[in-house]
């Protein structure tokens, strides 16, 4: 085992996950190297552990106690591995933190994430469900990462097209599912800024700001952001919540047609497949959830999507909450809700 790997026995994750619900990992390690993730890995084949990876804690529901050993990503890195006139390649170690990454791209002139800024998180599990806000998706700047196997500790790289990212999807929620360990993320960032203003939102904030959309600069769209996020969106530090709790839904062209009749004010998002994808807050809001509170659980006042911990809440009681949702959900407009944060541990019994 590498020298300088601590592994602890029944470790606390409430102040490891955004929604600070409480849960104990039965063995914990940080790691910081390869060389220390190596030797954690080797142990739990050792000893028969599951093994359950975790990052900066911001899109998971800690259910109960996770058996096994839980292991927090913070390899660091970043490194420009390819420098041409008009782009860069950088890597990034796993455990960079997501919104630093951004700033320092910006701080560089390397163009391509200021759109998403502000995401909690780390770089490492940008990939896991293809990270995007504000009309753009991880994957426009991904080219390659670097994983290694739980089961065996063999070493593998992945491509975009291996990913098989879509939206808020990838391999890592199919195939690899808990299969393998992110440690580090290689993305292609521009030299020349050609900002995205695609998001009605967003467009609408930087013209009411500067007027001219055509000399507009990309720190200028990351602080208008970073605004719109705060505006909406609660810190984690103050309000416990792990962003988005439902993916927005996607429906066929024929059920898109029947809830636009049926709801002319629901926002649509026509897919190039011809599905159209629908905002699942208006539908939250609309059934009346948003604002609500239920025991130390609630839906925030300013976002229906976001599922809160009041205060002392237990993984049960928020996913008693989400089901409740979803229920409604169907029920009422007949659209499935599917959960965006994973489920970590188990609910205990009785
Ligand atoms: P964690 O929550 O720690 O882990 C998430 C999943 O990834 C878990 O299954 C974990 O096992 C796995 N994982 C983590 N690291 C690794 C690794 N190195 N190797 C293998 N598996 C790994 N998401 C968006 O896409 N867009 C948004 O706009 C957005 N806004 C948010 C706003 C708020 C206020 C919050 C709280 C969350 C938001 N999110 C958003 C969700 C979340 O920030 C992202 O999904 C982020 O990428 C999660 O990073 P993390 O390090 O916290 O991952
Ligand atoms: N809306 C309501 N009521 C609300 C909130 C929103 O009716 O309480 C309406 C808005 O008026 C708008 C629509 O719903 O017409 C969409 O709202 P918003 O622009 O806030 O975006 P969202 O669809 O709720 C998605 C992502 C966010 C991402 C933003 C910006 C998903 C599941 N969520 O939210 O990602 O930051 O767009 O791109 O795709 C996350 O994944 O955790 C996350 C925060």
């Amino acid at each position: 085992m590498a020298a300088d790997l601590v592994i602890r026995n029944r470790v606390s994750l409430q102040s490891r996950n955004t929604l600070a619900l409480p849960g104990t990992a039965e063995q914990f390690c940080a790691v910081s190297t390869t060389a220390q993730l190596e030797a954690a890995l080797d142990h739990a084949r050792s000893q028969e552990l599951a093994v359950t990876v975790l990052g900066g804690g911001s899109n998971v529901v800690i259910a109960g106690d996770i058996a096994g050993l839980v292991i927090a990503m913070a390899i660091p890195g970043r490194e420009l591995l390819g420098d041409s006139d008009d782009s860069v390649v950088v890597r990034y170690g796993a455990g960079e933190n997501w919104h630093d990454l951004v700033c320092h791209a910006l701080d560089q002139n390397w163009f391509g994430l200021e759109n998403l800024s502000l995401i909690p998180g780390c770089a490492g599990a940008a990939p896991i469900q293809n990270i995007g806000a504000y009309g753009v998706e991880l994957k426009q700047s991904f080219v390659a990462l670097d994983a290694m196997d739980i089961a065996t500790g063999a070493k593998m790289r992945l491509d975009g097209g291996d990913c098989a990212f879509g939206y808020r999807d990838s391999i890592f929620k199919h195939e690899l599912l808990n299969r393998v360990v992110i440690t580090a993320v290689e993305l292609r960032l521009e030299k020349v800024p050609a900002p995205n203003l695609g998001y009605p939102v967003l467009r609408q904030a930087l013209e009411a700001e500067y007027g001219d959309l055509d000399t507009v600069t990309p720190r200028q769209v990351s602080d208008a952001v970073c605004a719109i996020r705060r505006s909406k969106l609660p810190d984690p530090a103050s309000i416990a919540n792990a962003g988005s709790f439902f993916k927005n839904p996607v429906v066929n062209a024929e059920q898109g047609a029947a809830l636009a009749a049926a709801l002319p004010d629901l926002p649509r998002y026509p897919q190039a497949d011809g599905s159209v994808k629908l905002a699942a807050a208006w539908l939250i809001d609309r059934a009346g959830w948003k604002g609500s509170r239920h025991g130390h659980v609630g839906v925030h006042d300013q976002q229906a999507l976001v599922l809160i911990n009041r205060g002392g809440a237990t993984g049960g009681e928020l996913l008693d909450l989400a089901r409740a949702i979803a229920d409604n959900i169907q029920l009422r407009f007949g659209v499935s809700l599917e959960m965006e944060p994973r489920i970590l541990g188990k609910v205990p019994s009785g």
